[in-house]
Parts: C-alpha cells; sequence; structure tokens
C-alpha cells in the first residue's frame, strides 16, 4: 500500500495541474482546474458550532422528535414528517415523487389509494430532499426552487411563501421552513371539505392555518406540558407556531447532522480513511470533470441554482408550461425568464443513501444521475420514464410522462442547459463513484433510534 500512497502525495504536490494539495489543517487547499488558469479554495472542516441545534436544548429537540413522527400535525392526522423524510429510508422517502396525504404505507412500499374517504388527488411534484446537515448556518436557501431564504430586508427576516404572514422570531431558514409541508394540501394539510386546516389552506390563510394546528396541540395535554417546559411558558396561551418550527429545527439538526464520512476524516487529517481509488475520484470531482464548479465547498453545493436538463416527470408544481405540467424551477421563485429550468446544487453528502436523484427523482441510480451531467443532451434523448421510481396510481400514470413526450419541452431543457459534456473514461466514472461514496457517513445508516415508541396524540407510527 505505501508506494502507491507516496506516489499519489508526489503527484499532488509537485506535478502541476494535479488538482489536490493537502496542506496546512484543518482545512485542506484544493487546487482547480479552470483551463489553463489554476485557481485555489481553502475547504474548512465541518464543526459542532456549525449546527444551529447547539444553541438548543435537549428538551426541545426530543419536543421536535415527537413532532416529526405525530400525525396530528396534518389536516386528516394520516401522515407525518416522518412519512417522507423517514430516518430508515435515510430522511427521504426513497420514492421519485412522494405520495401524500392519503397515501398508505411507507419507504418504498408506500402506495396510492384513490377510493375511500381521503383519496390522493395527485403525486407530489417534486422529489423529497434529504435532510442531512439542513441544520447548517450556511444552509439559507431550502426547497429545490430556493423559494425560502434568509433576507435581513424583510421584516421578518425571510423571503417566503407566505410573505408577510409568516411570524416574527424564526432565526435559521430550517426553523421557518418546517412550517410550510402544512400548508400544502397534497403534503399534509388534506383537500378542501376534509377538515378545518384544508379549510384555512384552500383559503390560502396562512394565519388560519399555523392557528389551528396550534389548537390542535394545545388540546392535547401531553403537548402542553411539553411547549411549556421546553420554552418556560406561563400557559398553554403562549404556545406558538414558531414554538412548533424551532422545535422541528433543532430535531432535525440535531438527529441528520452527517459531517464523519471518510471525506471528512480525511480533512481532519487522516490520510488513509479514504481509498486511493476515492481520491483519484476525488481529485477528477475537483479538477477534470469540473464537477466542483457547482458543486463547491465542504458540503458539495455553492447554494446556487442551475439548469442541467434533468428530464421533467411527474404533475409539476402547478401552472408552468404543457397542460401546467411543466416545472420552471427557480423562475417560479424569482418570475425572471432566465431562471427557468433552474434548480438548487444539491449537497452530495450520503448521496449514495438518498435516490431517486434530481428535483423530480428521474434517476433512481446514483450512477444514471452522474451519467447525465457527463452528457445532458444524449442523455435526456435516451431518457424513460423506467429510470424513474413511481408506484402505480391508476390514471394519475397518464400525467407523469406529459411534459417528458413534448418535444417543446425537452428543447426549452436543452437550450438552458449549462453542462458542457465531459469525456471519461469507465474507470474514471468508477473512481467518480467512489469518491460520491466517501461522503457518506456509517452513522446516517443507524437512525432506527429516532423512532419514538408512541407519540402524544397516540396516533400510528409504523406506517
Ligand atoms: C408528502 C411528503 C412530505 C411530507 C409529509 C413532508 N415533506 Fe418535507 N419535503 C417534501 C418535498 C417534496 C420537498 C421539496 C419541495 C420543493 O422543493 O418544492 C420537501 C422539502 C423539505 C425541506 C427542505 C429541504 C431542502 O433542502 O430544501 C425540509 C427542511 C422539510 N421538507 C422538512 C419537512 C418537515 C419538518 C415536515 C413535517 C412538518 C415535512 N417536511 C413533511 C416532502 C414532504
Ligand atoms: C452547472 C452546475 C453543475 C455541475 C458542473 C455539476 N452539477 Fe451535479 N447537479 C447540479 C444541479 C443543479 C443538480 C440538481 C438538478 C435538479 O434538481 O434537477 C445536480 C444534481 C447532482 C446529483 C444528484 C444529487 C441529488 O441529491 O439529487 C449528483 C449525484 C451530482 N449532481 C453529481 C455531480 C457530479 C459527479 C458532477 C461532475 C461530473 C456534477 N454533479 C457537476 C449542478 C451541477
Amino acid at each position: 500500500m505505501a508506494p502507491r500512497y507516496l506516489r499519489f502525495l508526489f503527484f499532488s504536490a509537485f506535478l502541476p495541474g494535479v488538482a489536490f494539495i493537502s496542506a496546512c489543517k484543518p482545512g485542506i487547499y484544493l487546487k482547480q482546474q479552470d483551463g489553463d488558469n489554476l485557481a485555489f479554495t481553502t475547504m474548512t472542516t465541518i464543526v459542532d458550532d456549525d449546527f444551529i441545534h447547539m444553541a438548543m436544548g435537549p428538551k426541545q429537540i426530543a419536543l421536535g422528535n415527537l413532532l416529526f413522527f405525530d400525525k396530528i400535525m396534518s389536516g386528516n392526522q394520516n401522515i407525518a414528517c416522518a412519512t417522507c423524510h423517514h430516518p430508515m429510508t435515510f430522511s427521504t422517502d426513497n420514492l421519485s415523487l412522494p405520495i401524500g396525504e392519503g397515501g398508505v404505507g411507507l419507504g418504498p412500499a408506500r402506495r396510492i389509494v384513490r377510493d375511500g374517504e381521503n383519496p390522493v388527488q395527485e403525486r407530489m411534484p417534486r422529489n423529497a430532499p434529504d435532510l442531512f446537515n439542513r441544520g447548517m448556518k450556511s444552509f439559507k436557501t431550502l426547497f429545490h426552487d430556493g423559494r425560502l431564504s434568509t433576507d435581513y430586508s424583510q421584516a421578518n427576516h425571510f423571503r417566503n411563501p407566505a410573505g408577510e404572514a409568516l411570524p416574527d422570531g424564526f432565526e435559521h431558514a430550517l426553523e421557518a421552513q418546517t412550517i410550510f409541508p402544512l400548508t400544502n394540501p397534497t403534503e399534509m394539510a388534506g383537500h378542501f371539505g376534509e377538515n378545518a386546516i384544508a379549510a384555512c389552506a384552500d383559503a390560502g390563510d396562512f394565519t388560519c392555518l399555523w392557528n389551528e394546528v396550534v389548537e390542535r396541540l394545545k388540546a392535547n395535554s401531553a403537548y402542553v406540558d411539553l411547549f411549556i417546559d421546553a420554552y418556560g411558558l406561563d400557559s398553554a396561551d403562549d404556545i406558538t407556531i414558531v414554538h412548533v418550527g424551532k422545535s422541528l429545527g433543532a430535531f432535525i439538526s440535531a438527529s441528520f447532522r452527517a459531517d464523519n464520512s471518510p471525506f471528512d476524516q480525511y480533512l481532519r487529517g487522516d490520510d488513509s480513511a479514504m481509498s486511493h481509488k476515492a481520491k483519484r475520484g476525488m481529485e477528477i470531482f475537483y479538477g477534470k470533470a469540473r464537477c466542483v464548479e457547482c458543486h463547491s465547498g465542504v458540503l458539495q453545493t455553492d447554494q446556487s441554482f442551475h439548469a442541467i436538463a434533468m428530464p421533467q416527470i411527474g404533475p409539476g408544481p402547478g401552472g408552468n408550461g404543457l397542460d401546467g405540467h411543466d416545472d420552471f424551477g427557480r423562475e417560479r421563485a424569482t418570475g425572471e425568464q432566465a431562471d427557468r429550468y433552474k434548480f438548487r446544487t444539491p449537497s452530495l453528502r450520503n448521496a449514495e443513501l438518498t435516490g431517486p436523484y434530481g428535483h423530480d427523482g428521474a434517476y433512481t441510480s446514483l450512477e444514471g444521475v452522474v451519467r447525465h451531467h457527463l452528457n445532458p443532451g444524449v442523455s435526456l434523448a435516451n431518457y424513460d420514464l423506467s429510470m424513474a421510481f413511481l408506484p402505480s396510481g391508476g390514471s394519475l400514470d397518464l400525467i407523469d410522462p406529459i411534459v417528458l413526450n413534448d418535444f417543446l419541452s425537452k428543447a426549452a431543457l436543452i437550450v438552458a442547459n449549462e453542462l458542457q459534456p465531459v469525456f471519461l473514461s469507465e474507470e474514471e466514472i468508477e473512481c467518480l463513484l467512489a469518491f460520491l461514496r466517501s461522503l457518506t457517513d456509517e452513522r446516517s445508516m443507524h437512525l432506527g433510534h429516532l423512532i419514538p415508541s408512541s407519540v402524544p396524540s397516540g396516533l400510528p407510527i409504523s406506517d
């Protein structure tokens, strides 16, 4: 082993144009190749203080844990945050597009139910992102299109879908984000005529909706005691939706922290933590393949938005393109046509575990989405729906390929695409994948301890 490893160090340190120089700790210096220009960036390691829950107490985290698993939070009391962000499926659901309110089952076994009292009316339009490291302060922008972001020019400090109706008191984007899943009819609120929360959602009245959720929690004496204890309140009257959001944010931050991968260990100075293959892949990622142009920094994201011709599948979030089924991405948040088809660069931490990939889960395999990047035009042309994972929804299935089969939409995706094709040998692709797998934190594979044995509402948690 030793000679090979030494050879790597020799090349890294002395050959011009090679991507890596490992120098002063705690960070390492990465040398990026940009045509003939070489640029240096420093990469620092992740530390405790990067996470928002460090300023919160264990009682707030424990309360967030119960709220995360309790279906009491949804209009029809039939779905919880955990349904789509379950620890056993690595804080996502392993489906291309989630099955929201009205569905039955967990993870890949979840089914669409079209009859009964609260039938599923459509698939969710976007892939459920994982929640790893979302409690880091550097995540100031959330959702695939970034429609919630920290912005101190706003009175409540956030640019967000509820505008001024978002109450004051949130400090971090994650805390504020957690109260939005409650407001979406397909996700958690339910549909018009089904319950009081859904009625507020139908009227577009966020304040009414969040008050209804809080009233439900106030009617449960176990929750009242937990909120009073966690936040030092005088009485149930003092409980607000801000306490709910802060608790959920604290729980997510503390529980889905993933900063002990072989890559992290390497950054902290353990040269043997990554295999030779993964190191080669790292060199390709930061050099020849130019992944770093968007997947930069210690989380492999520039926290910005790019168009990469990801195939469009599913019902779409509404109002865009052919029959309203396209998804214009970032343009939906900014109103700028130049932002059409741009989506937030995802962090690649734990990417091995968190498929399907892309804003609509178009690719179930990590290799599939990586190969898409290498030649987006060809990949889009050859794409077919069997590369996604969409449990059947009867007549809903007819909607899934509508935009994909539309020539004009595909052409527009190609025009907007920012990715230049990159040629890599099969061996180089293998190394690149080995690097991505070195971003997996072993601890994230053992999160069963986050599942509570019961929740205060008494509603089931096993489905
Ligand atoms: C029906 C499935 C579903 C449920 C239930 C659900 N989510 Fe999500 N979640 C999603 C989807 C889909 C997105 C992405 C939506 C988008 O970007 O437009 C998302 C996005 C998020 C994000 C943003 C992540 C990021 O990186 O941008 C957070 C945080 C989150 N959800 C937390 C929660 C919490 C907390 C709850 C419960 C209150 C919850 N979710 C309930 C499906 C779900
Ligand atoms: C021009 C910017 C850009 C470059 C360069 C780029 N990516 Fe991406 N990547 C993105 C964006 C944006 C997405 C999400 C697209 C979407 O949601 O539709 C993405 C998605 C991914 C995903 C799926 C992650 C997930 O959780 O869904 C992987 C894996 C990935 N990229 C790896 C790579 C690799 C490896 C390279 C280098 C070969 C690379 N990317 C180069 C912008 C880029």
